[in-house]
Formats: C-alpha cells, structure tokens, sequence
C-alpha cells in the first residue's frame, strides 16, 4: 500500500498531495495572486512563491492527510513541461525529500497527469478513450490507450484555449487570470448576440489567433461608435466568445471520436473548469450516445493530485528516476 507524495510546481499554483494505494487523502494548492498585477504570470516572481510556499504546502498535504513525514513509501514530481524556475524548486524539494529520507523518485509529465486526473475516484473512463486537454500553455485532443500509452492526434498551431480566454478578456479589460471571469459573466449574457469566426483548419488541429484578432477589431470598431460598447454588453460579448471557443473544441472533438470511433470522451486542464464547455461536451456525449468524463473542478486547474495518481501508477509499474534528473521546460509524452 503505496503512500506517495506528489509536488506539482510547473507554473503558478504551488501543489502538494498525499495519496495512499491510489486513494486521494489530501490536495493542497497554493495560488499566487502577485501575477494580477501584471496581466500574466511573471516567471521570476513565480519561482520565488513557489519557494516560499513548497514547505507550507507539504506540511499542510500531511497535516491534511494525517499522513507521518516517515510513512511516505516515493515522491513524485512534475519534471515538465512548465516554467523550468518553476519547475526546478518542485523537483529540487522532491530530489532533497527523497535524499533526506532514501525514498524512490518518480518523474511525472504535467499534460499526461492532466489526463490521468480522470482515475481518482471511481467513475474511471475505459481504454482507449479521447481526452481534450485544454490549459493556458495547451490544446491538445489526446488519444489514451493506456496509462503512460498517450498520443496527440491534434493540437492547436498556434494560441492554446485558455491563452484564448485570457487575452479576450484583456481586450475587455478584466484582470488576470480572465478565463473565470469570462465564464462568470457569460452565465448572465446570450450566446447568440454576437458571431465570431471558427477558424477552416484541416483535420484535428486547432487555431486561435484569427478568433483573437477578429475579436480585437470588433472591440476596437465598436468602441469608436460607442465608447461604452463593452461596458454596456459586456455579458453578451462573454457568453458569444465563451460559445465560439467551446463550439472550436467540441466540433474538432466529434470529428475525432468519429474518426477513431471511441465512445469514452473526457475532458482535462483549466479550462475544462469552463461551464459552456463542459455543458457543451454533456449534450454531444448525450445527443451521439456517448459517456462524458469531466473531472471534479478542484482537478480541472493545476493540482498535485494528478501528479500523485499518475505517480502511483508509475510506482505500480516499478518507473522510477534517478537523484541526477533535471527539469524540463518542453517534455514531449
Ligand atoms: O491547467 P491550468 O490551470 O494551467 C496551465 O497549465 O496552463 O490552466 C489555466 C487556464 C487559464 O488560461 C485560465 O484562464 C483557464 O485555464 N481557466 C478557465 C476557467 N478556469 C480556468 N477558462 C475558462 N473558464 C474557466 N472557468
Ligand atoms: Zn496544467
């Protein structure tokens, strides 16, 4: 019976789980705020939060967990990809832990446990399903034929979804991180109000910076008519934006389960927090007859829990890595 602690620190949550025989006993995640500031995360201030908030973070997980420091059996960590500072005081704290206390390391890619999220728990999808993982840094439809058996079969060519979200919602003025923000108003606006482009991309692959641009300009032309355009209709221009970015997404999604004719459909990353997507994948999954997967929100946006259960099936497998690994700011699956 595995205890694993797992540290998660690729971008600007600072994440600590403790999971026993792949049971889910705690989930501590730090968020820093210090970003807002400056409309994005800023690298260098987020590896010196992270470095305030590991050993916090940790005791809190076992604290949480009521897991002894001593009873850990591995520590997993995210090796990549992410912010490498980031990146390198997780498995800096992870590499020291597992020296101090000669415990096993496990090296974890961030966008496969995105995808593994969907085995805590018990309603687990079945081999092989599709999972869309969608974060700030990714777009990706995953083809997952087993655990650590994953292949991208589309991705985006340019903006990911919720880089999407964040600077649509910078036209419009709103802090950062404005992909919460676009889904809070959008529940108050209609959809239909406003219609923007969806981009004619070949195959599985994705586009979003004709969305962005075709959206800056019908900001900039509206605003000349009426410099109150987006305080005025600021709900509509949400809920028509959240539905275009959704409607991109699910439409590429259809065509891949049908491709590869799976029926298991999930969803992972930030944005599958989104509500018009998630109803949205709800009512394809219902109208094709296919099962929907959509992970707790706690799941959805950056956590050390996804690394804690893919950490323990790495561990199961006998997977682990050695003191000498490094972080990796690109980390193919
Ligand atoms: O997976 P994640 O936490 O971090 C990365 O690895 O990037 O994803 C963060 C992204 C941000 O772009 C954020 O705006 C978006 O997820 N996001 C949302 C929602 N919650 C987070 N986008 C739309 N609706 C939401 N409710
Ligand atoms: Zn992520």
């Amino acid at each position: 019976m595995p205890v694993i602690l797992a540290i998660e620190s690729s971008c600007d949550e600072t994440s600590a789980a403790i999971c026993a025989d792949g049971v889910m006993l705690s989930n501590v995640i730090a968020n820093q705020t210090i970003h807002e500031a400056y409309g994005g995360v800023v690298p260098e201030l987020a590896s010196r939060v992270h470095q305030q908030n590991i050993v916090p973070a940790v005791q809190q997980a076992l604290l949480n967990a009521k897991v002894n420091k001593n009873d850990i059996d591995a520590v997993a960590f995210t090796r990549g990809p992410g912010l490498l500072g980031s990146l390198l005081v997780g498995v800096s704290f992870a590499k020291a832990f597992a020296l101090a206390k000669n415990l096993p390391l496990i090296e974890v890619n961030h966008m496969q446990a995105h995808v593994l999220a969907h085995f805590i728990g018990d309603n687990k999808p079945r081999f092989p399903f599709l999972c869309l993982t969608v974060s700030g840094g990714h777009t990706q439809i995953v083809l997952v034929k087993d655990y650590f058996d994953m292949e991208v079969i589309g991705q985006t060519l340019d903006d990911a979804a919720g880089e999407a979200m964040d600077k649509t919602s910078k036209i419009l003025g709103l802090p950062y991180p404005g992909g919460p923000l676009i889904d809070k108003y959008a529940r108050l606006g209609n959809a239909d109000a406003y219609k923007f482009p969806e981009p004619q991309i070949p195959g599985l692959d994705f586009s979003f910076s004709g969305l962005k641009t075709s959206i800056l300009y019908f900001i900039r032309d509206n605003t000349a008519r009426n410099p109150d355009f987006v305080q005025e209709n600021l709900n509509d221009i949400c809920a028509s934006v959240e539905k275009r970015i959704a409607t991109i997404l699910l439409n590429k999604l259809e065509k891949a389960a049908l491709e590869y004719n799976i029926q298991d459909i999930a969803l992972a990353g930030g944005v599958s927090a989104n509500t018009g997507l998630r109803l949205g994948l709800q009512a394809l999954c219902a109208k094709r007859g296919w099962n929907a997967f959509i992970p707790k929100m706690e799941y959805c946006t950056d956590n050390a829990a996804m690394i804690a259960i893919a950490g323990y099936h790495k561990y199961l497998k006998g997977d682990f890595i050695g003191q000498d690994v490094a972080p990796l700011a690109r980390m193919p699956f």
